[in-house]
């Protein structure tokens, strides 16, 4: 028997996906001490098989997966999987200056130490998962991107905002089932500051629907969105698969002029729209 164990950023998806395969969802518990050590638990968890759900969207996050992933154990499972929903760190996936580490590998060796398998879902680049020693795969979530679209975009363009993440684009292209695709020239600055060039394709009173992997401080997606206000665009729908949205992200999108702005449950927030449960499932 399996039983879903749920990290705490990731326990409406965890529920979710306990409902789509009809199994149980443990009961966990969160805490603290004072010296601000944390312990999250599964007290009553019984069985051979866990499969713990749970995005590292932050340090505390990280570690309390890794003590869930212990205490499956210490409790008895002799089948250990790890849902990532969202991997923290995989966007650091080399050395980019001297003395620098790998941290997304680095990430990669201290998960893989308490489970026999890996599932997570479009992380920045799927080389990623090579990272872990047991077997990691790759969930692509973005074909139900375009479920929560209006029926009646006008003349449709599906751009994303750098040439990285035009297969996203293209998949919801194809799962809205019409449209043109192109994508955006992007030069980062910094963590902040990007620089976004403008495509050829004519957005002139056109609706578009602009899909990114990850919108974290929100810089790309504004830039992105401000070059389509400058060339008269018809409605603006912004889209991803993780919507990090770090500290001012949202305010700075409104202000580009995004009407909606939408993801997936990868990192539960109010613009998430879509859940990822299904497409897990399938991949489990
Ligand atoms: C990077 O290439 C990713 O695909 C995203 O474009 C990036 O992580 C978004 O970050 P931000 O929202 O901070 O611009």
């Amino acid at each position: 028997m399996t039983t879903i164990v749920s990290g705490s950023a990731s326990q409406t998806l965890a529920a979710s996906l306990a409902d789509e395969l009809e199994v149980s969802l443990a009961a966990v518990e969160y805490d603290r001490f004072p010296d601000g050590e944390l312990l999250a638990a599964a007290p009553d968890f019984d069985d051979d098989r866990a499969i713990i759900v749970g995005s590292t969207v932050s340090s505390d996050a990280h570690l309390e997966l890794l003590q869930l992933q212990d205490a499956v154990r210490e409790a008895g499972a002799e089948d250990v999987v790890t849902v990532l929903p969202y991997m923290g760190y995989a966007r650091q996936d080399e050395a980019f200056e001297a003395g620098h580490p790998v941290s997304a590998r680095a990430v990669a060796r201290s998960i893989s130490t308490g489970t026999d398998r890996v599932v997570t879902v479009n992380p920045h680049e799927e080389a990623v998962c090579e990272f872990f020693e047991p077997t990691a795969t790759a969930v692509d979530a973005a074909g139900r991107l375009a479920d929560p679209l209006p029926a009646d975009l006008a003349d449709p363009v599906f751009l994303s905002p750098d040439a990285g993440a035009i297969e996203l684009a293209e998949t919801v292209r194809d799962t809205y089932g019409d449209g043109e695709t192109d994508y955006f020239e992007k030069t980062r600055h910094s963590g902040t500051e990007v620089e976004i060039s403008p495509s050829d394709v004519d957005v002139a009173g056109r609706d578009v629907v602009v899909t990114d992997d990850i919108i974290a401080t929100g810089s790309t997606m504004s830039e992105a969105v401000g070059v389509l206000r400058d060339r008269d665009v018809g409605r603006v729908f912004v889209t991803c698969v993780h919507p990090l949205l770090a500290r001012n992200a949202v305010t700075k999108l409104r202000r580009a002029g995004v009407e909606t702005i939408y993801g997936t449950d990868t990192i539960e927030r109010e613009v998430s729209a879509v859940s990822v449960a299904p497409a897990i499932a399938d991949e489990l």
